[in-house]
């Protein structure tokens, strides 16, 4: 793993205002004693003032699990990255699986939210990831690849501000199902998006890649330890101080 660890709590639709500042203060107290861990959490929308009001004055980030790329309109239900950044948001989580596969967010849309975020100062999280189906049919890396065409097109092209971007790769069947791959295959799919990238930068570093999908503290040492490993996003284990805490200690090395 890298000199240093992301390791990025997404709460998904879980704890409301009073259950996130309770949980925060826990979590901020916690971040300041990290040094090589960068903790970061994306409550639910609603959650976010009060998350970042709690953890003003520590380590610990607050993000968002979804942003729209225009600056304000006729969007409902979506928020802007203004409006997140306004908010004390830092990070912005973009085209999980989640969003992908129950509200019909395509390769275009990533693209659109994570260039907004880019535009203004939020750093963008973009999730990649291949179904069960897709895997046994042996099209892990096509899939991925298609996901990231744009992407790194965009990247790698004058348009693109030079600021930072972090990778998750979350295969959608290890998410919440307590199944996870082996180290090998982590290990040769992180490897194949950093060759992906070099055929489109030659020069500069692909970006951070996370892996995600049933991390927990009995298999984060393990995963952890694989180079090509920037860090983790957690669902599940992000939900729960006893879990999340030992993920950090366990990232802490
Ligand atoms: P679980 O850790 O619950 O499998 O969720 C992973 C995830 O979707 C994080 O974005």
């Amino acid at each position: 793993m890298n000199n240093k660890t992301f390791l990025i709590g997404n709460w998904k639709m879980n704890h409301g205002i009073a259950a996130t500042t309770e949980y925060c203060q826990q979590l901020a107290e916690l971040s300041t004693g990290l040094k090589k861990t960068e903790l970061k959490i994306a409550p639910p929308f609603l959650s976010i003032a009060s998350a970042t009001s709690v953890a003003k004055e520590s380590q610990l980030q607050i993000g968002v699990q979804n942003v729209h790329w225009a600056e304000n309109g006729a969007y409902t239900g979506e928020i802007s990255c203004g409006m997140a950044l306004e908010a004390g948001a830092t990070f912005a989580l973009i085209g999980h699986s989640e969003r992908r596969q129950y509200f019909g967010e395509n390769d275009h849309d990533v693209l659109r939210r994570t260039r907004a975020a880019m535009e203004t100062d939020l750093l963008p999280v973009v999730c990649i990831g291949e179904t069960l189906e897709e895997r046994e049919a042996g099209k892990t890396d096509t899939v991925l690849r298609t996901q990231l065409e744009g992407l790194f097109t965009y990247l790698s092209s004058d348009e693109a501000p030079s600021k930072p971007l972090i990778l998750a790769y979350e295969p959608v069947w290890a998410i919440g199902t307590g199944k996870v791959p082996t180290l090998e295959d982590i290990t040769d799919t992180h490897r194949g998006i950093i060759e992906y990238w070099k055929s489109f930068n030659s020069t500069a570093p692909c970006p951070p890649i996370l892996y995600g999908g049933s991390v927990s503290p009995d298999n984060f040492g393990e995963i952890s330890k694989i180079e090509e490993v920037a860090g983790a996003l957690v669902g599940g284990a992000s939900l729960v101080y006893e879990k999340f805490s030992k993920l950090a200690e366990i990232a802490e090395g």
